[in-house]
């Protein structure tokens, strides 16, 4: 009830319950709004993915994940229960998808949400876990979790370490994995990565794992008009730009390519990275003997500046 200036007065019956009605905004339009400043830990994060291509997916989870670690922070600031759920995870997806990229990020986030003290990325691969002699892999694997406290821990093609059955050290790294998760539960992040269907493989086999790994997520291969926009964002990074008829050859390159090779050879990202790097140097020498330095030949790349096997049949 509340008196108005006017005389009149208000009264409001299930004020509390009012307002909860009126927060009823549609989803939608609620996830547009704009989030208050002390957020910005997540814009940061946000601006630095609106820069990859697509990636929609990834996108939401991050912000999810930090929607939800901040709530859990608010309901620990009241006393309430607030779970502390692990926050390792499991990348699935062929080479150049980004996985590395965006763990990377994920490090970065969570070091600005102080969830990790450094945030740093270990990238280790089977070959850095497995020893010679038992006891060995234990040891190196303990080491390498030493290294990745306070950061996360990223074990690319991780389906490897299953590989050899009971006896191979695969499995001993494994083992000593597990218990570490266990016994520094919140001190670092373990990331797996690899094939999906690798990954699925190998989780069959060690059914134990998978509950251990609350975020799975899926990295898929990008579109050619995806790679093309990689590639169009590589240059301009790097101060260059495509002829028209560079990006019309790499385009046709790309759909040739992709009809020929099963997907799971494809380096996606990575492999735009290197048809780049590489008509970069070959337009260096190029201009080199045409001996023409103006700003429009240093930064320009012309189709006779990507070399592709099928030129050559
Ligand atoms: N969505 C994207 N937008 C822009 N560049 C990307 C994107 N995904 C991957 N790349 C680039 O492709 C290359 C390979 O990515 P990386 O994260 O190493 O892939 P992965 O770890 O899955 O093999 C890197 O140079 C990265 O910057
Ligand atoms: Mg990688």
């Amino acid at each position: 009830m509340r008196m108005k200036n006017n005389g009149q007065i208000n009264i409001v019956f299930n004020g509390e319950k009012r307002k909860a009605i009126q927060k009823d905004v549609p989803i939608k339009e609620l996830y547009e709004r704009e989030l208050s400043e002390q957020h910005i830990a997540l814009k940061e994060i946000e601006d630095e993915l609106e820069k990859l291509v697509g990636m929609d997916e990834m996108k939401r989870c991050i912000k999810e994940i930090y929607a939800w670690i901040y709530v859990n922070k608010k309901r620990e600031e009241r006393g309430m229960k607030a779970s502390r759920q692990a926050l390792h995870m499991m990348f699935k997806g062929n080479p150049g998808t980004g996985k590395t990229t965006i763990a990377r990020l994920i490090g970065k986030l969570f070091h600005q949400m102080n969830v990790l003290t450094k945030g740093h990325l270990i990238e280790v691969e089977r070959a850095d876990l497995v020893g010679e002699y038992i006891g060995h892999t234990a040891q190196k694997t303990r080491d390498l979790v030493k290294k990745a406290l306070g950061g996360i821990l990223f074990i690319d093609e991780a389906y490897s370490l299953g590989r050899g059955g009971e006896k191979d050290f695969g499995k001993e790294a494994i083992d000593t994995l597990v218990k570490q998760m266990e016994d520094r539960q919140h001190e670092f992040i373990l990331i797996l990565a690899g094939y999906s269907r690798e990954m699925e493989y190998f989780l069959s086999l060690n059914p134990g794992l998978l509950s251990r790994f609350p975020l799975v997520i899926d990295f898929p291969d990008y579109t050619n008009d995806q790679l093309m926009e990689i590639a169009l964002l590589m240059l301009d990074e790097r101060e260059y730009v495509m002829s028209y008829d560079a990006e019309r050859k790499l385009r046709q390159h790309l759909i040739v390519l992709r009809s020929v090779q099963s997907s799971v050879s494809f380096s996606n990202g990575r492999y735009i990275r290197n048809v780049i790097e590489k008509a970069i140097r070959a337009q260096a020498m190029r201009i080199l003997h045409e001996d023409s330095f103006e700003k429009i030949d240093l930064m320009t790349l012309r189709s006779q500046d990507f070399h592709f096997s099928e030129d050559e049949e």
